[in-house]
């Protein structure tokens, strides 16, 4: 079942077009991450399924049902913490979006309290907003997406600005919403590490195209099987270097010369490489697959490299 189908979106501002007829799902109960550089078009899409934003062209279904008939299934949180009043506590804040959502009595009030428990607020509970850190003004402004137990919910960039320690309480918490509450979680980051560690799914936007969308297992499955390491004997001589830059193959040299690095296709293509080597007595110690981080595979396919 999917929990959100976006088909042909195109959004335009003026001769711009900011999101470029752009198709994509995510599966019920599935974290994931919506990428792009900035102004790549992730807010507007965010702001699209939302309904807060008309689009020019394009379908938007949330759990099968147009968004325009079913924004109840959906809570967001915009870049910043724009949803929070200054002036309320955090348990003021969850009891009021409670409130506009059409929920209250004993059961919100007990839900609060579970929220701000799962969040590590309690002790804050009664402070105002505006008096608490950046990492905890957004665990409220995430709290607020939860408060209306919505099957989808929507998170801009809930990670930006925080310290490591928050970062690692958010991303926790993140995974947590995900598996114990049952929700799926739409969100856009700048941050690799938020993607590696708890995305299941990834859309990769580029200039308001869609430049890669796959499981993140996928993605760095197909970057990993391309990238050898050739760890050498000792650093090679810049004769020998410019003769194997000469060969075509792209090679990248690390470690002072002594590490060979490159990307192949092929896995054949190996064996050509080690008789090159060979071939100018260039001693070879060791020779690993590379383990690749999300951050490359993203650079990678954004600056529409290698695929
Ligand atoms: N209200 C608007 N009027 C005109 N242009 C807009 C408007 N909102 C967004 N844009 C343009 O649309 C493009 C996409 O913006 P969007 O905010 O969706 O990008 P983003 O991927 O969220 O970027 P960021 O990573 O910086 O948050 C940008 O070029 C932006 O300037
Ligand atoms: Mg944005």
């Amino acid at each position: 079942m999917k929990a959100i189908e976006v088909t042909n979106l195109v959004k335009k501002y003026g001769k711009f077009t900011a999101v470029d007829n752009i198709s994509f799902s995510v599966e019920k109960g599935s974290i994931c991450a919506i990428l792009g550089p900035n102004g790549s078009g992730k807010t507007t899409t965010i702001k699209s399924i939302c309904n807060l934003i008309i689009p020019d062209k394009g379908e938007i279904k949330l759990e099968g049902k147009s968004n325009k008939k079913s924004v109840d299934k959906i809570s967001a949180l915009f870049e910043g913490t724009r949803n929070l009043y200054w002036r309320l506590t955090p348990r003021e804040n969850l009891r009021y979006f409670a409130g506009i959502r059409g929920l209250g009595g004993k059961n919100v009030e007990k839900t609060i309290d579970e929220l701000l428990e799962r969040f590590s607020l309690t002790d804050k509970r009664d402070v105002m907003v505006n008096n608490l850190s950046r990492g905890m003004q957004q665990k409220v402004a995430i709290a607020m997406t939860l408060i209306c137990n919505t099957d989808i919910v929507l998170l801009d960039e809930p990670t930006l600005g925080l310290d490591i320690e928050s970062f690692m309480d958010i991303k926790n918490l993140l995974r947590n919403i995900a598996t114990d509450m049952k929700k799926t979680i739409l969100l856009s980051t700048h941050d690799m590490n938020l993607v590696q560690d708890v995305c299941n799914d990834v859309v990769i936007l580029n200039k308001g195209k869609i430049v890669a969308q796959d499981t993140l297992v996928n993605l760095l499955e197909m970057f990993r099987s391309m990238t050898y390491e050739f760890i050498l004997v000792k650093a090679i001589s810049k004769e020998d270097k410019n003769y194997l830059l000469k060969l075509g193959y792209s090679f990248y040299f690390t470690n002072d010369d002594s590490i060979l690095e490159i990307d192949i296709v092929n896995s054949n293509k190996i064996y050509n490489i080690i008789d090159v080597l060979k071939e100018k007595q260039i001693l070879i110690k060791e020779i690993k697959q590379k383990e690749i981080n999300f951050e490359r595979v993203y650079l990678n396919l954004i600056s529409g490299g290698k695929r």
